[in-house]
């Protein structure tokens, strides 16, 4: 079964009492339950992690060469900041889905660039946890499409 590597960055271990009006009220442990459920329905496995270092998220994406069929993103402020993600996921070979929970357009202007997005296949913000679920579906579309051909 191929592997998806879910990634997410700073301050999303706080899901559930960080800013509820704009994340909801989902814990990341949610989502990630949501993501193993739809991962198994797709014929999907996935490695769900979540780390506060921006460092940690650029050694696991070069790692993720060879070992994953694609990567879910959601690099939270990192996505507006890191020109080091967006290096990393340049240099690797595999699909990359963004995504946000909040619609990051609707918001601030600084969260309006994303360093993620000219690398990424697609884009889903703005549809809370189950913007996971849609990653995936994208992902496996992506995967059994790229089989055919
Ligand atoms: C976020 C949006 C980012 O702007 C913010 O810094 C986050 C979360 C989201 O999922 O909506 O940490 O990535």
């Amino acid at each position: 079964m191929p592997a998806v590597l879910i990634l997410n960055g700073p301050n999303l271990n706080m899901l559930g009492v960080r800013e509820p009006s704009v994340y909801g009220g989902e814990t990341l442990d949610a989502i990630k339950s949501r993501c193993e459920a739809r991962a198994k329905s797709l014929g999907l496995t996935v490695d769900f992690r979540q780390t506060n270092i921006e460092g940690e998220l650029v050694s696991w994406i070069q790692a993720a060469r060879g070992q994953f069929a694609g990567i879910i993103l959601n690099a939270g402020a990192y996505t507006h900041t890191s020109v080091a993600i967006h290096d990393a996921l340049r240099l690797g070979d595999l699909p990359v889905i963004e995504v946000h929970l909040s619609n990051i357009y609707k918001r601030e202007s600084f969260r309006h660039h994303s360093y993620v997005s000219p690398v990424a296949q697609g884009v889903i913000c703005g549809f809370g946890g189950h913007g996971y679920e849609l990653a995936l579906d994208a992902l496996a579309n992506i995967l059994s499409t790229s089989k055919k051909a």
